[in-house]
């Protein structure tokens, strides 16, 4: 199937099925461009919140198609490939929380969105990389445990007055940037603009103009007066910032930085899901209300 069958078909399916398509920024340019709806993990929770489709194809990695079934019961929700998973979220299991949360009775949980519907059940609010800052400043208690991301805790803790514990877990994706990078990227090119995701290492944070999501990233870019920038997150990001911005230039900071997870799905794995109903994401009815509670707190000061 040629790539313009491929659409046709897509199209289709989504008729017949009464289906949305909502693509994560990190997806190939391909799977953005048939989405009904793209954005960061915070745009793609409010998009399904109510959403009036029969079925909501997920294009992203599992912890997003949860989010999605946990906000919108009445819809069935497909994973885009059965095996798009997040290795940070699979860092922190309930044991292990259970075991933080005995060490620190006092701290508030605030669980980063890339976690199991499981953890999010057992944490206090959620966040993204785009309200982390909001989030937890909101909290009124004065200890935080923030799971799973260090780095993007750490990102907080700087902008924010409490005392954060911080759960070792990293991206890998993220993490493989280094500052050595970012001041060669520099120096090449000296003028741009450096935006960098939360979940990178603090060192690399500290060398660049702002610490963004993907899609806070897509309107600094677009309301900036700056030609060039330099991108310190996955590499699917760089089609909605030059489609959005055909006269200005953006670079990743480091070949490479591509999330193997998000590149697992296709226009061919999308048509797999829809064509034979696979991939549903089911969270179990007592997990979906607890950590939909975790959800909503993040939503209503969003
Ligand atoms: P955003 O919420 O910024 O899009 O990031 C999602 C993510 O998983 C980063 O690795």
């Amino acid at each position: 199937m040629n790539p313009k069958q491929a659409k046709e078909r897509i199209a289709k399916l989504k008729r017949e099925l009464n289906a949305i398509i909502v693509a994560h920024n990190y997806q190939r340019p391909e799977v953005q461009d048939i989405a009904d709806f793209t954005g960061d993990s915070l745009e793609l929770a409010q998009r399904c919140v109510g959403a009036d489709a029969e079925i909501i194809v997920l294009c992203g990695v599992r912890f997003m198609a949860e989010t999605a079934a946990i906000l919108n019961p009445a819809s069935t929700v497909l994973l885009s490939h059965p095996d798009a998973g997040c290795p940070l979220a699979d860092m922190i299991n309930v044991g292990e929380l259970k075991q933080w949360k005995e060490r620190y009775p006092k701290a508030t949980v605030v669980a980063y969105v890339n976690t199991t519907a499981a953890i999010k059940a057992e944490s206090n609010i959620c966040c993204t990389s785009a309200n982390g800052i909001e989030v937890v400043t909101s909290c009124l208690a004065k200890e935080i445990l923030f799971i799973p991301d260090q780095n993007l805790g750490h990102y907080i803790s700087t902008k924010t007055n409490k005392r954060m514990i911080l759960y070792p877990g990293f991206c890998d994706t993220h993490a493989k940037v280094t500052a050595e990078q970012v001041s060669l990227a520099k120096q090449r090119y000296p003028q741009a603009k450096v935006l960098v995701h939360p979940e990178c290492r603090p060192e690399v944070i500290n060398l660049a103009d702002a610490a963004l999501s993907t899609s806070q990233m897509l309107r600094y870019a677009k309301s900036c007066n700056e030609k060039t920038f330099l991108i310190g997150t996955e590499e699917g990001t760089l089609h909605p910032l030059r489609k959005q911005n055909p006269e200005k230039e953006f670079y990743l900071i480091s070949d490479g930085f591509i999330c193997p997870d998000m590149k697992k799905t296709t226009l061919e794995t999308v048509i797999e899901a829809m064509q034979t109903k696979s991939n549903v994401v089911i969270v179990p009815e007592e997990t979906r209300i607890k950590a939909k509670q975790a959800i909503d707190r993040m939503l209503a000061i969003t």
